[in-house]
């Protein structure tokens, strides 16, 4: 029997998700099929719910709703309160994951980067900084600044990374969560930073502004590194500008492939997902799409 899985999300006409698991469950020789589906928020639990898929994906703007449909979150939903993967457990129970936080985590691997220590400044904080600050902070980052244009969405986002961390009852994780992530309103004078995380949707339509412009102010040649979690055939234009200054700089699709190869072996414990062909799937159709429209502020996983 074919199994069927999903991207739920609005919108998701330019999704590459189909491309990579097709290419996916080809390489292993799965009968199974992956669909992306345009999908209202009233949908998502009940579809999730329905017995014709065996799980599926969540992309913007219901991965938070998606957490809530679930009867058994794993600890990235828990911390994050945001779920981009799910499947029915064999016993009916909706199970889900966060693996844009394992995505994160092996993309930066990928690209070299040690959090370990590291002093980071993250720039946006809607869902995929939730999951930025979860992997950072697993990682062992020394100190996370979060810079965003609505810092009452930073001060939550940095308030549930502490409530996170006082329900895990662990008073080490708390006094580091407490000391080492903060908000900002703008790079502080005499600040370093071994990475700047662009998190925002900027970059998504041609047009954009720059998230933060590295060429000036206190960021000004003391930043280490740049990933930009958007990407583009060819860069976006923040990671080119990081570039131009001579700042070793990676886009989100690393990332993309990573969340994809692990939601998959969440849906088929015990198969190693072919992250390669994946990715070669991915920037084959990334390559084969036109290019962000103007005011096209969107792409969904
Ligand atoms: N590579 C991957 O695998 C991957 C995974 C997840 C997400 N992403 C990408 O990450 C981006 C953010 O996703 P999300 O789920 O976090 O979206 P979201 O929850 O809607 O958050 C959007 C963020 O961008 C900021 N922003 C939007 N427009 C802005 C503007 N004009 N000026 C300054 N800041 C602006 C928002 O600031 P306010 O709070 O002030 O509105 C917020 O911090 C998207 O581009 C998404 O495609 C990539």
């Amino acid at each position: 029997m074919t199994l069927r899985f999903a991207l739920l999300g609005d919108p998701v006409r330019h999704s590459i998700s189909p491309a990579m698991h097709r290419a996916a469950f080809e390489v292993l020789g799965l009968d199974a099929e992956y669909t992306a589906r345009r999908t209202a928020p009233d949908e998502v639990g009940p579809i999730m719910q329905g017995a014709d898929l065996a799980g599926g994906n969540v992309t913007l703007p219901h991965k938070l709703r998606a957490a809530r449909a679930l009867a058994r979150p794993g600890a990235a939903v828990r911390a994050t309160g945001a779920c981009n993967c799910w499947w029915r457990r064999p016993d009916g129970e909706l199970a889900g994951d966060n693996t844009d936080v394992g995505g994160l985590r092996l993309a930066l691997s990928r690209f070299g980067f040690e959090p370990r220590g590291a002093r980071v400044l993250l720039l946006g904080a809607g869902g995929a900084a939730r999951a930025a600050v979860h992997a950072l902070l697993e990682g062992g980052v020394s100190s996370v600044e979060i810079l965003n244009r609505t810092p009452a969405r930073a001060q939550a986002l940095r308030d549930r990374a502490l409530a996170h961390a006082a329900e895990a009852d662990s008073a080490a994780d708390t006094h580091r969560v407490a000391e080492g992530v903060r908000v900002v309103a703008a790079p502080h004078a005499g600040a370093t930073y071994d990475l700047v995380l662009n998190s925002t949707s900027l970059g998504l339509a041609s047009g954009d502004p720059l998230p933060l412009d590295l060429d000036r102010g206190a960021v000004r040649g003391r930043c280490g590194a740049a990933f930009d979690m958007v990407y583009a055939a060819g860069g976006t234009a923040w990671i080119r500008h990081a570039r131009g200054l001579g700042i070793r700089a990676m886009g989100g699709l690393d990332m993309l492939v990573g969340q994809a190869a692990l939601s998959l072996e969440r849906w088929f414990p015990g198969r190693p997902a072919p992250f390669e062909a994946m990715r070669e799937a991915a920037v084959a159709e990334l390559a084969s799409r036109p290019g962000p429209e103007p005011g096209d502020g969107s792409r969904p996983a």
